[in-house]
């Protein structure tokens, strides 16, 4: 992989026609390291948010052992990149090969359910093995976070009990987890979704040996600035103790965006302008998924050092020939911005470099690392805490 400096380095020395993704493995160990230190119990690194191997071996030599998978071609990856590393099946849906595969092959003993039926599949696949890990997973509100996860995954409150009880008959250790949502923009979504987790281990009278308070740790947008992350592990720490749980109870969380959304930046090349309007030639098909299709906003900047012009409200077309391939933005540019122009879209780590596709033929482009900082850092030492009773009243 090429070396630069940064985003303007690259374009001076290669003036590239293709997007080029940007490495900042700097920036990814800073996320773990941060994580394994701070965080209360142990961090998971949710592998879907960014499955790059190069990633994967950061987080790793930055004391990030276990990795949550989400299907069999994680587990295969994650196995043949850190042949070392703890794998925990964390998808509530899956098929019994992909199970089998996962249980006598890559030595995975954790996995997440949220049915009986799941339930049954799991004992089925491993040959009713006297080793699982189980962990039920519950729903809970996404009312917090920016993106939704409250729909699909998770048993009700008046089905866990019995689910609970039903698991701890097979599985050696049991464990229960949520997901607030993506992008928690308040440490209170992980009270509400303890909250919950007391009630059900209350109603299932069963020895709980983990918690697993999931992802949906925040990184930091325009239009999104989150609390310190160390407001979200000591309420999650408090309320964590605070539950009628095995006095040896782990504490886990499983965090993607928090980890990685640093790790990446995308090189772009305005190919037209019409009016506040750039084509640009990456977009809703490419690393740009969520600037499309949830309307998120990402930093942006000009690399042609001499446009001067006032900042100025613009919107992207991504170079496929679709309508859709379109980010309202709003993009912060100067106006005087013109085609042949590069701009630099930052914080796209966490489902943004993952997302590409080569639909319509594109979804090309240089990976280069560079050794300047992200655009934004929730790790930098530049984010202060707050006084101590902005967290307090949360309770
Ligand atoms: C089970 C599970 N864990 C962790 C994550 C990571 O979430 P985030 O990127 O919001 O931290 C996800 C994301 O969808 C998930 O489904």
């Amino acid at each position: 992989m090429h070396h630069h400096l940064d985003a303007p380095a690259v374009v001076r020395a290669l003036a590239p026609d293709e997007p080029v993704i940007l490495n900042r493995p700097h920036a990814a160990a800073r996320a773990a390291r941060f994580f394994v230190e701070k965080f209360p119990g142990k961090t998971l690194y949710a592998v879907k948010a960014n499955p790059s191997p190069d990633l994967l071996k950061v987080l790793w030599a930055s004391g990030v052992t276990h990795f949550d998978v989400a299907s069999i071609a994680e587990v295969r990856l994650v196995r043949a990149t850190l042949p070392e590393a703890t794998l925990c099946f964390m998808h509530p849906v899956k098929t019994a090969r992909a199970i089998r595969e996962a249980y006598f092959e890559h030595g995975v003993k954790t996995f997440s359910l949220d049915t009986h039926e799941e339930l049954a599949k799991i004992v089925e696949a491993t040959d009713h093995a006297s080793d699982l890990r189980l962990c039920v997973r519950l729903r809970v509100s996404s009312e917090y976070a920016e993106l939704s996860l409250a729909s699909k995954f998770g048993c009700d409150l008046t089905e866990a009990g019995a689910l609970l009880q039903a698991t701890r008959q097979v599985a050696d250790w049991l464990g229960v987890c949520f997901h607030v949502g993506s992008q928690a923009m308040s440490p209170f979504a992980y009270v509400q979704a303890l909250d919950r987790v007391r009630a059900a281990i209350a109603d299932a009278s069963v020895v709980i040996d983990m918690i697993d308070v999931g992802g949906g740790f925040p990184s930091v947008y325009p239009g999104m600035e989150p609390p310190p992350l160390e407001d979200y592990f000591e309420i999650i720490h408090r309320h964590f103790y605070a539950l009628p749980i095995a006095y040896n109870a782990e504490l886990w969380c499983e965090p993607g965006r928090a980890l990685c959304a640093e790790y990446n930046s995308l090189i772009v090349k305005v190919e037209k302008r019409r009016g506040d309007e750039l084509y640009i030639n990456d977009g809703a098909y490419g690393a740009l998924y969520d600037a499309a299709h949830v309307a998120w906003r990402f930093p942006v900047r000009c690399l042609n050092g001499d446009r001067a012009g006032e900042a100025t409200a613009f919107s992207f077309y991504g170079p496929t020939c679709d309508d859709a391939d379109f980010m309202e933005g709003p993009f912060t540019l100067p106006s005087d911005i013109a085609a042949g122009d590069y701009i630099e879209i930052g914080m796209l780590g966490a489902y943004g470099a993952a997302m590409r596709t080569a639909f319509n033929g594109f979804g090309q482009g240089d990976v280069i690392e560079v050794m300047d900082e992200p655009m934004a850092s929730l790790f930098d030492g530049s984010r202060q805490r707050e006084a101590r009773d902005n967290v307090v009243s949360l309770r």
